[in-house]
């Protein structure tokens, strides 16, 4: 359901005009005297790099005062690039307002919940609603549209930079008019906000628009839907704004593809990107690891869902880091194989480009500790040796350019709406953590050896899906809970846990037992939630048809369930706690069709790890890789018509040895009987698909 949009990718070309996979970083040539831009386009030749983001805080020396205009350098740097043969993607320049413009216009910058202003001093401290930063920014971008428009090096437009980081949610006079203009759209009436609201609660009846506020600081709880309301307008406002720039670019360069950098990645929820996929021509990402035992999967995850975001069409790693950022509690360096294996998990999950930020390591600023392409050591680096080693890689690769991620059988759904109310305040438990929910469930598929893809809820078709994974679909409208049922009653599996199916878009209770948009589907019925002090566990004991060795243990949440419906079969009873020796895990087998299952308590990655095999078990479903493995590798392929990429990834720190997996390697070990991967190392092996194989998604009912 993406739309064509999504496939305008900027392909870099070799001498014989085929297709390359990207290479580059953001590139900050004003921060450097002029003789530093020529060392730097020999570097980056040598290093393979044929793209670079340019001009993304360039905006307080292109127009240095309201009324005058400095393009001579910009000009010369496109010139250099150019004719070093590497393309541009040029940044709108607008992320961060120069001081004359706030001087001028204080209006423009943001105000917290509590009324603080957000001051210049860093960047982005403008305000996506604001009018007078609106007319401003876009006469920036006319100006850049139009000079740039027919110059060769230009490949793609790359607007403001990663929208809403510093600046999603602003309270400002500005956004509360545009929050009430969204309103007015969204409801028409003001019974019908009245209603969505739930005002009689509390006495909060509007009789009048212009009494409606964003959910400034209070002296309680806010009204739930108007915050659940409010972060659905702010994402949309700074949709809304990029569509702003977008429509001047479309109309000066409709030629050129549009992008801006999403931040698919975890710490980051302000904005749904499911639901931003369409204004852009390519979906473009940022990433940064975290650190921790988990990291690995969190990347691969948060690359995982890029895909789902952008169709599973190529997608473009706009940013992420060759080795310690600066904004971390501790930066730690990457580890020797980090840096490549990380971008490849990237391409693995269908990045068509790999970026960093950023070219050349600043001297000065707040980012100086931020690593680089080329670091403050210079070109004779280890650091830059592995950054050009990098290079010939991708290279090795350019033949799967344009080649898709093979779909996987079992899907996690991702739900911004969910996430957004399922952690709001007031709620049975403050420590439910939505992302983690999500990512325990990766982890174990990861383990187990099963390819899963990440995707988002509302836009996904279930059906090819063998097994449906939905993790805390708190927010279910009625529309989406009859596809669920469609989906068991047409054979799928559907997984799902605590917390799930409890509230309607406009969260207001499905009464009658929780959870009460799933009831039926599942045959349960919940009387009340059991959340668990924090540290607190039950033990589960596992029925002998869950198929799992040992005991569980849950934390976080418990369910006090009864069974009502028929087919019903109880796969774990708690053990301890309130609920002892009642039902913790139903599923219910629909005969002839497929099967439901709820979770009631956090497993975490562990427990899931021991559940799953036999969650998996009546979809056919099992892991793909030797046991050999031992959960450390990752399996992604990727296919075009005759071939398929088949990507292995060690996350592990040991050797490991992969028995019976063949295929022409075109990244990787040295050819021997049994491929070995070294640690953190990846291989990219080359087969040839049969072409029924190559069809979409198979399903074995
Ligand atoms: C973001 C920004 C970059 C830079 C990096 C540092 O991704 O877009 O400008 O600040 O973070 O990690
Ligand atoms: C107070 C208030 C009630 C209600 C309860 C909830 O007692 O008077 O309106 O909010 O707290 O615990």
């Amino acid at each position: 359901m993406t739309s064509p949009r999504t496939s305008r990718f900027p392909y870099a070309k070799g001498p014989d005009g085929s297709r390359r996979l990207g290479y580059g970083a953001d590139y900050n040539p004003e921060q450097w005297p002029r003789e530093v831009w020529e060392e730097d386009v020999r570097l980056m030749r040598e290093a393979g790099v044929n793209i670079v983001s340019l001009a993304i805080f360039s905006w307080a020396r292109l127009q240095p005062t309201s009324d005058s205009w400095d393009f001579g350098w910009l000009d010369e740097v496109m010139g250099l690039l150019h004719a070093g043969g590497i393309g541009v993607d040029l940044a709108t320049a607008t992320a961060s307002p120069p001081p004359w413009l706030t001087t001028e216009h204080p209006e423009i910058l943001p105000v917290t919940a509590t009324g603080e202003t957000v001051w210049p001093g860093a960047r982005q401290h403008w305000r996506p609603t604001s009018p007078v930063f609106r007319s401003h920014a876009l006469r920036l971008v006319r100006e850049m549209a139009t000079r740039y428009a027919d110059h060769p090096a230009l490949v793609a437009w790359h607007v403001s930079n990663e929208l809403g980081c510093h600046n999603v949610y602003d309270y400002s006079d500005d956004a509360a008019d545009a929050f009430r203009d969204w309103l007015r759209r969204r409801y028409t009436t003001l019974d019908a906000l009245n209603h969505a609201w739930g005002t009689n609660f509390w006495s909060q009846h509007y009789s009048d628009w212009e009494q409606i506020l964003p959910p400034r600081l209070a002296g309680s709880h806010p009204n739930p839907t108007q915050q659940l309301d409010f972060k659905r307008f702010s994402s949309d406002a700074l949709k809304g704004y990029l569509l702003a720039e977008r429509e001047i670019l479309d109309e000066i360069t409709p030629g050129t593809p549009v992008t801006t950098n999403f931040m698919v990645m975890s710490g980051i929820k302000g904005m749904d990107y499911a639901d931003w996929a369409d204004s852009v021509d390519f979906v473009s990402n940022d990433h940064y690891a975290t650190t921790g035992p988990r990291s690995r999967d969190e990347l691969s995850f948060c690359a995982n869902l890029t895909s789902g975001i952008a169709g599973h069409r190529p997608w473009f790693l706009m940013e992420h880091s060759t080795s310690a950022v600066n904004w971390q509690h501790i930066n730690l360096p990457k580890r020797p194989g980090e840096l490549a294996r990380d971008s490849l998990l990237h391409v693995a999950h269908g990045a068509d480009a790999v970026c960093f930020f950023q070219w050349r390591q600043s001297a000065a600023g707040a980012e100086k500790y931020h690593s680089a392409m080329v670091p403050h050591a210079g070109e004779d680096s280890q650091l830059f040796r592995d950054v050009v080693e990098l290079g010939r890689t991708l290279e090795a690769l350019a033949p799967l350019g344009g080649s898709v991620r093979e779909p996987a059988r079992v899907a996690i759904l991702f739900d911004w709406d969910s996430w957004w109310a399922s952690e709001q305040d007031s709620h049975p438990t403050s420590l439910l953590d939505y992302h983690r929910e999500a990512l325990d469930w990766y982890s174990a598929l990861l383990r187990l050896g099963v390819r899963a893809d990440v995707v988002p809820a509302h836009r996904t078709e279930l059906g090819p899906y063998d097994v449906v994974i939905a993790p805390v679909l708190h927010v279910l409208p009625q529309t989406l809970a009859k596809e669920l049922t469609r989906y068991v009653e047409g054979g799928g599996h559907l997984v799902t846990t605590y917390f799930s199916g409890v509230v309607d878009e406009n969260d207001h209770i499905w009464l009658g037992g929780y959870p009460g948009a799933l009831r039926a589907l599942l045959g349960i019925r919940v009387e009340e939630f059991g959340p668990l002090a924090d540290g607190d566990t039950v033990g589960l004991d596992p029925d002998p048809a869950a198929g799992v060795d040992g005991a569980l243990t849950g934390s976080l949440w418990t369910d006090r369930i009864d069974v009502t419906g028929p087919d019903v079969e109880i796969l774990a009873r708690y053990r301890t706690g309130t609920y002892a020796a009642r039902p913790a895990v139903t599923r219910r087998r629909i005969p002839d069709r497929g099967s439901a299952t709820y979770v009631s308590t956090r497993l975490g990655a562990d427990g899931l790890t021991a559940l799953l095999p036999g969650l998996l078990a009546p979809a056919g479903v099992a892991g793909e890789l030797p046991e050999e493995a031992g959960g450390a590798v990752e399996q992604v392929v990727r296919r075009d018509g005759g071939n398929r990429y088949v990507f292995l990834v060690n996350h592990g720190d040991a050797e490991v040895p992969l028995p019976g997996l063949t295929g022409e390697v075109l990244v990787g070990p040295p050819a021997a009987e049994t491929l070995v991967l070294r640690p953190r190392e990846v291989a990219v092996l080359r087969q040839t698909a049969s072409p029924d194989a190559a069809t979409q998604p198979h399903r074995t009912r």
